[in-house]
């Protein structure tokens, strides 16, 4: 029997990496998407890594009546919701547009659920929540949230207030939230990857573009923060890996006889400064990387990385692959990109 997953926002960045992963465990993705965030070559790409046209529906998640149909269409076994906006500074520009189309969607997904009684839930959540560590800059699930820093930040520590909530009403279910940290690469055959629409503000999408000429140079937002070489530091995970997270979550889920809800941390465990990264880009792709130290960027957070001992006992998943293997996989991709 076919075991159907939802990925909402499946042709999107993560999304895309979890239904080549879905795909991979015999589970049978089925995207929904509406495109305004994500580009149609995608669909090449999942086509040409799975080896058959992914199962496709272009629906706004915002609209529930649309939404239903697929929930009639198919048994799901579990949902994975990934569709929302995510630039940190557009939400400071468009807060009410954040708000609505992050809590709106997720709210139809869960009303969903609970009609048509599907078990199994995983959500897109963020180390945002953590905001700016008190203390350690390890941080564990049991870490204290904080108050996040922008509207988009806030749409994910609402969005964990708001399962917590409809777990409250529904405690039959079995829901996850991931904590992503910061998710970086593409897939190995270079067919699918990270689509800035304008100018990235992520920052390795911006090594890329400016190593291929797209941008003059990078800005490090800073060099004069208390840690070892004076740049921010992050825990950048391989979507590969982030993408493999969300399989051992949903498979989780579902051996799970009792409701219940977690969240659990999806890094690597180790932090990587700013100016490691550009160091590692000039390493691993023999170039240098034109760049300057620039002012700091508002609401950065100095260092955070993940305590990932939650996912290694729970899920028996951990991060396999490296900082070099998701430079080498990025690049790679920026380059497929130039070829069309
Ligand atoms: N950076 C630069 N130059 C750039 C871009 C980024 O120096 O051109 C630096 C940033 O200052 C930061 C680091 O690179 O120190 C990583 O920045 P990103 O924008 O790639 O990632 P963030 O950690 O700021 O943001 C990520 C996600 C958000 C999420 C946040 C939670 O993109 O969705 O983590 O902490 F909310």
């Amino acid at each position: 029997m076919n075991r159907y997953v939802l990925v909402t926002g499946g042709a999107g960045y993560i999304g895309s990496h979890t239904v080549v992963a879905l795909h991979q465990q015999g589970f049978v993705p089925v995207l929904v998407d509406d495109f305004r965030n994500a580009n149609a070559i995608v669909l090449d790409g999942l086509e040409f890594i799975l080896g058959q046209q992914p199962i496709v529906h272009r629906i706004d998640v915002c609209d529930k009546i649309a939404l239903s149909t697929l929930f009639e269409q198919y048994a799901f076994d579990g949902v994975i919701h990934f569709a929302a906006y995510k630039a940190v500074g557009e939400s400071v520009e468009q807060p009410l547009a954040y708000y609505h189309n992050n809590l709106v969607c997720l709210i139809n997904v869960l009303s969903l659920l609970e009609q048509y009684q599907v078990p199994n839930f995983v959500f897109s959540s963020s180390c945002t929540v953590y905001g700016e560590p008190k203390g350690a800059k390890e941080v564990s699930e049991q870490t204290p949230k904080q108050l996040p820093e922008s509207p988009y930040g806030y749409t994910k520590w609402m969005g964990e207030q708001i399962i917590a909530d409809f777990y409250k009403s529904a405690s039959h279910l079995k829901l996850m939230n991931l904590r992503y940290f910061n998710p970086v690469g593409a897939h190995p055959s270079a067919r699918i990857g990270e689509f800035p629409i304008g100018k990235p503000n992520n920052l390795l999408p911006f090594v890329t573009q400016t190593a291929i000429g797209k941008q003059a140079k990078l800005t490090v937002f800073g060099n004069d923060y208390p840690t070892r070489d004076g740049s921010c530091i992050r825990d950048y995970i391989h979507v590969v890996d982030l993408a493999e997270a969300h399989v051992a979550a949903l498979t989780f889920l579902a051996d799970q006889k009792e409701g219940l809800l977690e969240a659990v941390n999806i890094g690597t465990g180790r932090g990587t400064s700013v100016l490691e990264i550009v160091e590692a880009f000039e390493r691993s792709t023999n170039q240098s990387l034109p760049f300057e130290i620039g002012p700091r960027r508002a609401g950065d957070v100095i260092e955070i990385y993940a305590n990932v001992q939650k996912g290694q006992d729970l899920l028996g998943w951990k991060a396999r692959l490296s900082i070099e293997d998701a430079i080498r996989d990025a690049w790679a991709w920026e380059q497929f990109l130039a070829t069309l």
